[in-house]
């Protein structure tokens, strides 16, 4: 891509832009941002998540655009990030948070389906990384953070489609982090372990019983918050981190380690207290 040269508009202060920004995870760090001095850009394909994140994010005092966005489409990414040009005339983080995710065993999930899958997570990423490049090679200390899943290095049955995808991500990841370093441009990579939102409650956590079934198999023994999650973002993105790239970091409770011969022996009831 090629630098169209900074719009009128810029601003003083750093600017972050987060795909799926409106709510659960990619709010809680649009929030962590906000309190760091960001403004924000947020993007999703939902009116009514970009009005209702608009609003919450804006609670917290600083500059808030939404933009209407379905990351799967090249050209309308691309759109948005010229608008950012225009509108702010820097960008110094990109967030690609924005995903989609069903569970299905892997023979029943229809190319359209997996395609739905691929095309948020790892096209998105991608188009949005490369839309993003000219602005923030202009920007002293920029970086992108990729929110992945440990099942990015380990299986995913039950979501081949994410796992596959998070996969890409991880190594998209480490391709551009080295690409471009030459550029001053950071890539790291976020791996969230469980956590509760409005978003994941209402599809995956159904349950009390669930929860403390999936809490069991954690070391720290707990789900985590949103903002645990966004607090990690924000130290990759800030410059405590300026000497880290291509890196994934989970924050997870220890989980993806397991249990190992400790959960064995606790499920057939002959296990340590802890
Ligand atoms: N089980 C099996 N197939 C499913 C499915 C499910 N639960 N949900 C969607 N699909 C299939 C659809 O049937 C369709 O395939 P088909 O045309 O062969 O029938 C295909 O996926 C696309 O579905 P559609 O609803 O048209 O796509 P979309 O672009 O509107 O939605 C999804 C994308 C599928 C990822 C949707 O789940 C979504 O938008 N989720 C919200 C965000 C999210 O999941 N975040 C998770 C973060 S962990």
């Amino acid at each position: 891509m090629e630098d169209p040269g900074p719009g009128p508009g810029r601003s003083d202060r750093p600017l972050a832009l987060i795909t799926g920004g409106g709510t659960g995870l990619g709010r809680a760090i649009g929030q962590r941002l906000a309190r760091s001095g960001y403004d924000l850009v947020i993007a999703s394909r939902s009116a009514d998540h970009l009005a209702e994140g608009g609003r919450r994010l804006r609670e917290g005092g600083g500059r808030v655009a939404e933009i209407p966005l379905d990351v799967r489409k090249p050209e309308e990414v691309d759109a948005a990030f010229a608008r950012v040009n225009r509108e702010f005339g820097r960008l110094d983080l990109l967030v690609n948070n924005a995903a989609g995710n069903f569970v299905a065993p892997a023979e029943t999930i229809s190319p359209n389906g997996w395609r739905a899958v691929v095309g948020i997570v790892l096209d998105g990423t991608f188009f949005c990384s490369r839309a993003a490049f000219p602005l923030l090679a202009r920007s002293p200390g920029a970086s992108i953070v990729n929110i992945v899943a440990s099942y990015a290095w380990m299986a995913g049955p039950g979501t081949a489609h994410s796992a596959a995808a998070k996969a890409g991500v991880l190594a998209l990841t480490r391709s551009l982090a080295v690409e471009w370093a030459a550029r001053g441009i950071r890539v790291n990579a976020v791996a969230p372990g469980p956590v509760r939102t409005e978003g994941t409650d209402a599809r995956l956590w159904r349950s009390d019983a669930l929860v403390e079934e999936i809490s069991r198999g954690i070391p720290l023994g707990r789900f985590g918050t949103p903002e645990e999650i966004a607090e990690a973002v924000e130290f990759l993105a800030s410059d405590r981190a300026r000497y880290i790239t291509g890196q994934v970091l989970a924050v997870d409770g220890g989980q993806w380690l397991g249990r190992g011969v400790m959960d064995l022996l606790a499920r057939a009831g002959d296990g340590p207290s802890r």
